[in-house]
């Protein structure tokens, strides 16, 4: 058997394309533009290239993308003025501040500072707990997108055996919330479980999201298992020649490939959708702040 492989840039552009359609709409009732402000301190690399192609696709779907660059000496009264600023801003529906930040900011206090209403990201304490709750609000981009991926191939969840790899704020925890409301059964492991590859393989739905490279084996999946890898690494590829790399995930897809029933491939699987997602949380934000 081949695992079939869950096609997520193919689904994230047409996520793109209705939400294009749909700032379209609001531009014709409202005569107003969603808009969705990125902040980034410092020059990491990796967040710069993320930046990058959030405005881009932003601009894409129609919407406004407002970018704020600041240095990487920037002081945390600075960052957190910039916030109540955007926070403020009748133009602004979304606020995402990049992660992470330099050492001198305590990433907490900025999320915490973030208007509810504008926390495209879903990470403020208010909206983990409304995701905790079932009782709505703006959820986080990279597990939504997952979701989303599941139920490309099997719309129905409910009953299903879920173990989710990773406990992080960012994926994991919400991951986990999201099954339990699709009636899954749900565990969440991590560095400390105890024989994880024997948890693994109870997983109708095994979501992998450790930042581990391709540390989910092959022999770790119940056969039929829907896959979703949400690692992205960068390793070294000597056979591409001297000095290259390539991009794996968490899992060891050419070897789940013939165990598994679906799976999503890295690049291309989860990393499409996260930006997707981001793009339908600034335009729930933007519909709701308009009534
Ligand atoms: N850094 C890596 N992933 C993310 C994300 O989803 N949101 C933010 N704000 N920063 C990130």
């Amino acid at each position: 058997m081949t695992a079939t492989l869950i096609d997520g840039k193919a689904i994230a552009e047409n996520l793109r394309a209705r939400i294009g359609a749909s700032v379209a709409a609001l531009r014709a009732e409202h005569g107003d533009t969603p808009g969705l402000a990125v902040v980034l301190v410092g020059d990491n690399p990796a967040s710069q290239v993320y930046v990058r192609s959030k405005a881009r696709q932003t601009a894409e779907a129609g919407m406004r993308s407002i970018e704020h660059k600041l240095p990487a000496e920037t002081t945390q009264e600075e960052l957190l003025a910039l916030v109540a600023r955007l926070n403020a801003d009748p133009q602004v529906d979304g606020i995402l501040v990049q992660l992470p930040l330099p050492a001198q900011i305590d990433a907490d206090r900025v999320i915490e500072a973030i208007d509810p209403a504008k926390d495209v990201d879903g990470f403020h304490p208010i909206n983990a707990g409304r995701l905790a709750t079932g009782t709505g609000g703006l959820v986080p981009c990279t597990p939504l997108g997952c979701v989303t991926l599941l139920k490309s191939v099997r719309p129905d969840l409910a009953g299903l055996e879920a173990v989710v790899v990773g406990r992080s704020n960012i994926v994991g925890k919400p991951m986990a919330l999201l099954l339990i409301a699709e009636s899954c059964t749900v565990t969440v492991a991590h560095s400390r479980t105890r024989d994880l590859a024997a948890v693994c393989r109870r997983a109708d739905i095994l979501v992998a999201a450790v930042g581990r490279p391709e540390m989910v084996k092959a022999d770790w999946i119940k056969p039929g298992a829907i896959v979703i890898d949400v690692g992205i690494n960068r390793v070294a590829a000597p056979e591409l020649g001297e000095g290259k790399t390539r991009l794996v995930g968490d899992v060891d897809t050419k070897g789940a490939m013939a165990t598994a029933g679906a799976i999503t491939p890295v690049p291309g699987g989860v990393g499409p959708m996260t930006i997707a997602c981001l793009l339908a949380n600034t335009l729930t934000a933007a519909c709701a702040r308009r009534g």
